[in-house]
């Protein structure tokens, strides 16, 4: 790498447009998609799919809903062409499906594409060739404007000559001038211009004038301006469909897109999770899932995100990054303390609110249900996570409803476990530690056997217990008006009382004859004013609160 002054690379030209007008837009409805997974996202594969991924994955798009995919290059290769004949042949594409095959503009090519095209009932011919100053003078050895411009010029005039004896396919054409983004805007819509023309674009008939960001040179906002821009200077707007086709060089694909249809764009071709040539294409999911965050129908099915990421990976042997937008495996999960109370308190406002009511949880832009992720990877516990996010999870899978005043007790002790390992703490794990730690706790103090019966007169009641204390069997009894008031007398009989009760709560876990109830309860230590916290399980309510008042004991008797 070079430092100080880079003489390497330069700065890219900004476009001189004073007047622009799509910074003060928003998207406010969905583009017309067009999936070109099966070929700009095959041809960047180490192994393309084969012709049975490649159905696969159509049936897979066509489900999603797009009702655009550019299946191949027909005239590539031999298997680009039989897999273009499967599906014409197989009868595999739905009626509202339009296919849409690329081909550059040489007659051979072309002409290819028309045969493999035979039988099809409607699609694209998508014709491009790059028009940038950088490939006119490296790809194609200094060609002048004007013979760039005839390229575009002879590949439509062809389509055109072609479409008569293809009259059983309704064919409509797009036209990429490839490098739009390095190329002089004017000149790209002076190119484009031509193949309108050639072409008889009308309003009824519209052209799809797709502008590649082929490579990404330059920040978003620039790519913007070059779409508004193109978009004032083409003479009829309405017989063209403006598409954007980005990639992610400098990591802005979305973003390019985004402000490429804030600028007026009509159209989006794109693939699932953004693969593509080098740093891949732009991500449809992203970009339609962040329309539906803001409240926009992005008219595709990405409910259940976790099986089209099946298919994806299986099928182009690719993967999706754990930390990819809305798909990858850790975007809904917080591992910091702070970010899980956050959410855990978001999702208790939400559980009050309804489930109608608008998403308003922090740090989750949608409800990961939505895309058919389960909330159970929202919260994951470890070193740097909180007493929140571990009373969320003991709540969520447990039942386990701990008073508030008990989270730092539970969140200090299963905390210090995470810091000591290292690693992450598995839901299990942190239900085995909460029970070893603080439920029905048996030792020095062990309940064997507990009665009560009313004392006479008046509310008190007597209990009769039977312990292990020390090694010892022991039959200790109190009075008291309930009994976990008995039991601590009880216990302060033998003259073990050492602390005093604060804290007393239950609630039933489960439903029906299955339930047990938890019952957890603090005491203070007298000599130092140290609160502890115990928690009992039993199938009687009674029973569960003697054993919280052990528990908290055992614990007072060991720190
Ligand atoms: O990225 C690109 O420019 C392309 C064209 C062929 C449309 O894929
Ligand atoms: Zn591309």
């Amino acid at each position: 790498m070079q430092h100080g002054k880079i003489t390497k690379y330069g700065s890219f030209p900004t476009i001189d447009l004073p007047n622009r007008v799509w910074p003060n837009k928003t998207i406010d409805r969905s583009p017309i998609w067009c999936s070109v997974d099966l070929r700009d996202g095959n041809q960047s594969l180490a192994i393309p799919m084969n012709i049975e991924e490649k159905v696969e994955m159509f049936q897979m798009l066509c489900e999603i809903g797009f009702k655009e995919i550019e299946i191949g290059f027909p005239s590539a290769s031999e298997t680009e062409y039989a897999f273009t004949r499967t599906l014409i042949e197989r009868g595999l594409i739905p009626d509202d499906v339009t296919i849409q095959v690329l081909v550059q503009c040489r007659e051979h090519l072309i002409r290819r594409t028309f045969e493999a095209l035979k039988g099809a009932k409607k699609a694209i011919v998508h014709i491009y060739n790059s028009t940038s100053p950088l490939q006119r003078r490296v790809t194609f050895n200094n060609a002048s404007k004007e013979q760039i411009k005839q390229i575009a010029i002879d590949g439509a005039r062809l389509v055109m000559d072609l479409l008569p004896a293809a009259a059983g396919t309704d064919i409509r054409i797009e036209y990429s001038p490839e490098s739009f983004s390095d190329t002089e805007v004017d000149f790209a819509a002076e190119v484009c211009e031509a193949v309108m023309e050639v072409c008889g674009a009308t309003r009824e008939r519209p052209i799809i004038l797709n502008l590649p960001e082929t490579v990404q040179w330059t920040t978003p906002n620039v790519y913007a301006d070059m779409i508004e821009k193109f978009i004032s200077l083409i003479p009829n707007r309405e017989a063209a469909i403006i598409s954007l086709h980005t990639h992610n060089d400098r990591g802005t694909g979305v973003a390019s897109t985004e402000l490429g249809l804030m600028a007026g764009a009509d159209r989006v071709e794109g693939t699932l999770f953004g693969n593509g040539e080098r740093t891949g294409n732009l991500d449809i999911v992203t970009v339609a899932l962040n329309m539906y965050c803001h409240g926009v129908d992005p008219q595709l099915r990405l409910d259940n995100l976790p099986s089209i990421r099946e298919v994806y990976e299986r099928c182009t042997r690719m993967t999706v990054p754990e930390r990819q937008p809305y798909a990858g495996d850790l975007v809904f999960t917080a591992f910091s303390g702070s970010h899980q109370d956050a959410i855990k308190k978001g999702m208790d406002l939400r559980r009050l609110e309804g489930g109608n009511a608008p998403w308003h949880v922090p740090y989750l832009t949608i409800d990961p249900a939505d895309v058919g992720a389960n909330y159970e990877a929202i919260i994951r516990i470890n070193s740097q996570s909180g007493k929140g996010g571990i009373a969320y999870i003991l709540n969520r899978d447990f039942g386990f409803d701990l008073p508030k005043l008990m989270h730092p007790s539970v969140g200090e002790v299963i905390g210090e476990i995470a810091d000591r390992r290292g690693q992450e703490l598995s839901s299990k794990e942190i239900n085995e530690l909460f029970v070893a730690n603080f439920v029905n706790l048996s030792s020095p103090l062990e309940l064997r056997d507990f009665q009560t019966a009313t004392a006479g007169k008046g509310v008190l009641l007597r209990c009769r217990a039977t312990v292990m204390y020390q090694g010892r069997q022991l039959v200790i009894e109190g009075e008291g008006n309930g009994p976990i008031n008995a039991f601590v007398k009880a216990i302060h009989s033998q003259g073990w009382k050492n602390f005093t009760l604060r804290d007393y709560r239950s609630h039933a876990i489960g439903t029906g004859s299955a339930s047990e109830s938890a019952s957890y309860v603090s005491i203070s230590r007298d000599s130092d004013g140290k609160t502890f916290w115990g928690c009992g399980l039993d199938t009687s309510i009674d029973l569960a609160g003697i054993k919280a008042v052990v528990s908290a004991f055992n614990r007072s008797r060991k720190i």
